[in-house]
Formats: structure tokens, sequence, C-alpha cells
């Protein structure tokens, strides 16, 4: 062996060896900081958006229930985002001279959707469904935040697959009761075994028992 390889070709072979290794685990872990900081996970970013629509208006003020423009949030994966069609059926007659709402007069009537930009948005290779959530008994404000008191909605939560997997491990303490899931102000009892028995009761009652294996988010 010495004769056919130099005794530097050793050194070489573990400087090799050793950043083979380091060199990606570094690398790895420093994407992995980076992806925790708010900055990458893209949170409390507020995008301009096509019409000024604001959830304050329509929801906090007027008491509009979330589900009436995400309809299909309690039987599909997604939430939607409410057709021109619908915002008609009240600004055809309210504030119907307004120039805030020109554009969606103009969506409405050359019958082209508005382009609204979205505000979350998972990776492709990552799979979520409201339905079961919202079916569960996990409310909008657990992962969406105070929407109702947002002039822009921005992303509260990180998205991240350690929040989403903490939550998977434990799910009771963020469980409601199924009529107060879009209720933006429902509060939990305070005394944390109250909350704690009321987690209990919930995960049984609605036969809670999310899952932590790849396949359930990766398939
Ligand atoms: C009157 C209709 C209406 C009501 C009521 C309403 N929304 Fe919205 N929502 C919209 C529209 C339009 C958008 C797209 C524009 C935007 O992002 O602001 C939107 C956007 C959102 C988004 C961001 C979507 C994205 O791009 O990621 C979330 C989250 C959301 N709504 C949650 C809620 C929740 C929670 C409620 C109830 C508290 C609610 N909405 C009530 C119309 C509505
Ligand atoms: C159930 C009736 C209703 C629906 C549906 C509705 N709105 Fe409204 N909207 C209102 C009312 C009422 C106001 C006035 C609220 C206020 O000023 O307190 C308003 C205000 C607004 C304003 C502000 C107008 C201004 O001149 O200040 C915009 C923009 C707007 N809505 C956009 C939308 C869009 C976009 C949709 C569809 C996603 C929509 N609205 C659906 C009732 C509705
Ligand atoms: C368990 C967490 C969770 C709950 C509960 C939840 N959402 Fe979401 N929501 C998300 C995530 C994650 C996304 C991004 C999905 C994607 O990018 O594929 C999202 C996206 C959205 C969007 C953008 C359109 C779409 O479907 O991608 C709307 C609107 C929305 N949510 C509304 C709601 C409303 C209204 C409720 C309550 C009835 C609700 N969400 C409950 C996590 C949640
Ligand atoms: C606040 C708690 C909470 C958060 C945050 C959360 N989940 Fe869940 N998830 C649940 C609960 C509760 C269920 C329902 C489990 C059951 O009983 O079937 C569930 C179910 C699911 C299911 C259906 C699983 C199946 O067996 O088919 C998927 C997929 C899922 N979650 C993906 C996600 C993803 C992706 C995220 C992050 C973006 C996320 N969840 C964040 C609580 C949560
Ligand atoms: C409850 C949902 C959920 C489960 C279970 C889950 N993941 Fe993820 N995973 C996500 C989400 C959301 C993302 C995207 C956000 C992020 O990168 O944190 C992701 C991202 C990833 C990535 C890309 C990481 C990156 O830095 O871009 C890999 C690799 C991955 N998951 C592997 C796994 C493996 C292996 C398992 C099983 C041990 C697993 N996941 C279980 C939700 C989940």
């Amino acid at each position: 062996m010495s004769a056919l390889f130099p005794r530097w070709t050793n050194t070489f072979a573990r400087v090799a060896a050793v950043s083979a290794v380091g060199v990606p685990v570094v690398a790895l872990s420093a994407v992995m900081l980076l992806q925790r900081t708010p900055y990458v996970t893209n949170q409390h970013v507020e995008l301009v958006q096509p019409i000024q629509f604001d959830h304050r208006h329509h929801n906090w003020e007027e008491g509009i229930d979330c589900r009436f423009c995400h309809a299909q949030v309690e039987t599909s994966a997604t939430a939607g985002i409410p057709a021109t069609s619908l915002c008609m059926g009240c600004h055809a007659q309210v504030f119907n001279k307004s120039p805030r709402l020109e554009p969606l007069r103009q969506a409405y009537f050359s019958k082209t959707p508005v382009a609204w930009k979205r505000v979350h948005d998972l990776p492709d290779f990552v799979y979520f469904n409201h339905s079961i959530h919202v079916r569960k008994g996990v409310g909008c404000v657990t992962c969406h935040g105070r929407v109702d008191r947002m002039p822009m909605v921005y992303q509260a939560e990180p998205l991240t697959m350690q929040w989403c997997v903490d939550c998977h491990r434990a799910p009771q303490q963020h469980l409601r009761p199924l009529d107060a899931v879009t209720d933006m102000q429902w509060q939990a009892p305070v005394s944390a075994a109250q909350r704690a028995e009321l987690g209990q009761r919930l995960a049984q009652a609605n036969d809670v028992h999310p899952r932590t294996a790849c396949d359930t988010c990766h398939r």
C-alpha cells in the first residue's frame, strides 16, 4: 500500500472524508437554522393585493362568517378564495360607486378572475388538508391568527414541519368545540387543569388522533 500511495494521500483522504461529511452537515444546519427565521418562512409579510380587501370590515365589523367566503374549508383540502360574483352579491348595491371597488367591477364585467396573490403557500411536496383539521376542532385562528383584525392578511405562524409535527404530537391543547372553529374570540379555559380536561374530552368525542409518519404529509 505504502509503495502505491505516498504518505500525504492519507492526509488528503482524511481531509476529503471529513469535508465530505462535514461541509454538508454545516451547510445543512445553516439552512435548517435559517429556515426557522421569520424572514425565510415569510411570516408577517403583508402583500399588496389587486383590491384592498380588508377582513376587518367584513369579518369584524359586519360579522360575516369565514365560511361564507371560504366555503370549501370544511369539505375539501383547500379553503378557496371567493369568486367575484360573491362579492358583487353585496357590492352591486353596497359601495357600488367606490373607486376602491373599480377593479372588482372590471373583473366581474370582463369575466376575468381577480389575480389575488397567495399569502400562504406550502412547498408542493407537502400535503395539507383543511377539512380534516376544521372538522376535528382546530380553529382558523390557531393557524392563521386574528385575521378579523388584519387590514392585510399575513402569515401569522411559521408553517414549518416542526410547527405541524409539534401539534400532531400533542393536539389536545389546540382543540376547541366544533361550533367555535371560525370563532375568532373563543377563549379556552384559563386554568391549565380545565384546559387539559377539555382537550382530552374533545379529542375523545371527535376521535382525534393525528399521525406523525412521514407519509401523512409527504405522499
Ligand atoms: C367577505 C369575504 C371574506 C370573509 C368573510 C373572510 N375572508 Fe378571508 N379572504 C377573502 C379574500 C377575498 C381573500 C384574498 C385576499 C387577501 O388575501 O386579502 C382572503 C384571504 C384569506 C387568507 C389568506 C389566503 C392566502 O392567500 O393564503 C386567509 C388565511 C383568510 N382569508 C382567512 C379568513 C378567516 C379566518 C376568516 C374568518 C375570520 C375569513 N378569511 C373571512 C375573503 C373573505
Ligand atoms: C355580505 C356583504 C358583503 C360581501 C359578500 C362583500 N362585501 Fe365588501 N363590504 C361590505 C360592506 C358592508 C362594506 C362597508 C364596510 C365598512 O365600511 O364598515 C364593504 C366594504 C368593502 C370595501 C371597501 C370599500 C370602500 O370604498 O371603502 C372593499 C374594497 C370591499 N368591501 C371588497 C370586497 C370584496 C373584494 C369582496 C369579495 C371577496 C367583498 N367585499 C364582499 C359588504 C360585503
Ligand atoms: C392546521 C392549520 C390550519 C387551520 C386550522 C386552518 N388553516 Fe387555512 N391554511 C393553512 C395552511 C398550512 C395553508 C397553506 C396551504 C397550502 O399552501 O397548500 C392555508 C391556506 C388557507 C387559505 C388560502 C387558500 C388555500 O386554501 O390554500 C385560506 C383562504 C385559508 N387557509 C382559510 C382558512 C379558514 C377560513 C380556516 C378556518 C375555517 C382555516 N384556514 C383553518 C393552515 C390552516
Ligand atoms: C394546531 C394543531 C395542528 C397543526 C398546527 C397542524 N395539524 Fe395537521 N392535524 C391536526 C389534527 C387534530 C388532525 C386530525 C387527526 C385525525 O384525528 O384524523 C390533523 C390531520 C392532518 C392530516 C390528515 C392526516 C391523515 O391521517 O390523513 C394531514 C395531511 C395534516 N394534518 C397535515 C398537516 C400539515 C402539513 C401541517 C402543517 C403545515 C399541519 N397538519 C398542522 C392538527 C394540526
Ligand atoms: C405533519 C406534517 C409533516 C410530517 C408528519 C412530516 N413532514 Fe416533512 N415537511 C412538512 C412541511 C410543512 C415541510 C415544509 C416546511 C419546512 O421545510 O419546514 C416539510 C419539509 C420536509 C423536508 C424538506 C426540508 C427542507 O429543509 O426543505 C424534508 C426532507 C422532510 N420534510 C422530511 C420528512 C420526513 C423524513 C418525515 C418523517 C420522519 C416528515 N418529513 C414528516 C410537514 C411534515
